[in-house]
């Protein structure tokens, strides 16, 4: 890890208590920022709070409703005195299944914490950072928010949208200072992923297993792989990028591992290059 690039810098982080949240706000400490974490999961909260000491707060709360993502983020310039990173993490798998039994509540449901709390997180973020003049949103996507097939449907829609509301807030709010970007994270050992391979949320060693097998680059994503993303897109070594998705997915969505050319020897590869075939 290079040096504490987020000295004096405040967090909002959504879903800060689990997974890929809860290790960014460690992260985020580590590079100096204090944060405020918001989630459903009260306990887990409060615990990684308790945790990391009085540079956090949590405040427990559904970042699918207007009035407890503004009230975190008034909390964090209450408590800290300002907000320079809102990471619009939170998340859930959502509705599964084929399109024809695709209940609409439950497209609804997966539709609200996936886009409208990112919109919301956006909104809330930069109602603080424009008067401000800087400022940095993150949001999560997914590699199912580049190509289809990697998820359900309602989730693959919702990230899709991410990395579009991305861009067009990137559009917008250059001009203050503020810099919008997203992560599209491939498959991270999560209790989320956990649940979706094993059945069971706590069974993240079943799932970093499984994610392993299949990692281009042999090992199965951690947390840490996209709280490093994140811290980097917080910080000013990020400065000149905004409206990007940045892709943190061991390759696999760029083709990674030994693709067509598997069992080819390397000299007939680099033979065939020379003569231009
Ligand atoms: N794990 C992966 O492989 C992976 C890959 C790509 C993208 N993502 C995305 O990363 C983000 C984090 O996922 P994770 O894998 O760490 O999952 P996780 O289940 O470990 O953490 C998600 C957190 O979001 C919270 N949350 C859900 N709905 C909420 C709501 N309405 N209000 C407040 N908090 C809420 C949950 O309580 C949980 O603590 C999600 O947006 C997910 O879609 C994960």
């Amino acid at each position: 890890m290079s040096g504490p690039r987020l000295d004096g810098r405040v967090a909002l982080v959504t879903g800060a208590a689990s997974g890929i949240g809860a290790e960014t706000v460690r992260r985020f400490v580590a590079e100096g920022a204090a944060c405020v974490g918001i989630d459903l999961q009260e306990e887990p909260g409060r615990a990684l709070a308790a945790s990391l000491g009085e540079v956090v707060r949590f405040v427990p709360g559904d970042v699918t409703v207007e009035a407890e993502v503004a009230a975190a983020v008034d909390r964090a310039v209450a408590d800290f005195g300002r907000l320079d990173v809102v990471f619009n993490n939170a998340g859930i798998i959502g509705a599964v299944g084929p399109l024809v039994t695709t209940d609409v509540e439950a497209w609804d449901a997966t539709m609200a914490v996936l886009l409208r709390a990112v919109f919301l997180g956006m909104k809330h973020g930069a109602r603080i950072m424009i008067p401000q003049r800087s400022g940095v949103i993150l949001s999560m996507a997914s590699t199912a928010g580049l190509v289809g097939g990697l998820g359900p449907h309602a989730y693959t829609a919702a990230k899709h949208a991410v990395i579009g509301l991305t861009r067009s807030a990137a559009s917008e709010l250059g001009q203050h200072g503020i810099r919008v970007n997203a992560i599209a994270a491939g498959n991270i050992a999560t209790p989320m992923t956990a649940t979706v391979i094993a059945g069971d949320a706590d069974a993240v060693p079943t799932a970093h297993e499984f994610i392993e097998a299949t990692s281009p680059l042999g090992r199965g994503g951690v947390p840490a792989d996209i709280a490093a993303a994140a811290a980097f897109l917080a910080s000013d070594d990020a400065a000149y990028i905004s409206g990007h998705c940045l892709v943190a997915d061991a390759g696999q969505t760029s083709g990674g591992g030994p693709g067509t050319f598997s069992g080819v020897e390397a000299a007939m590869l680099r033979e065939a290059g020379r003569r231009g075939v």
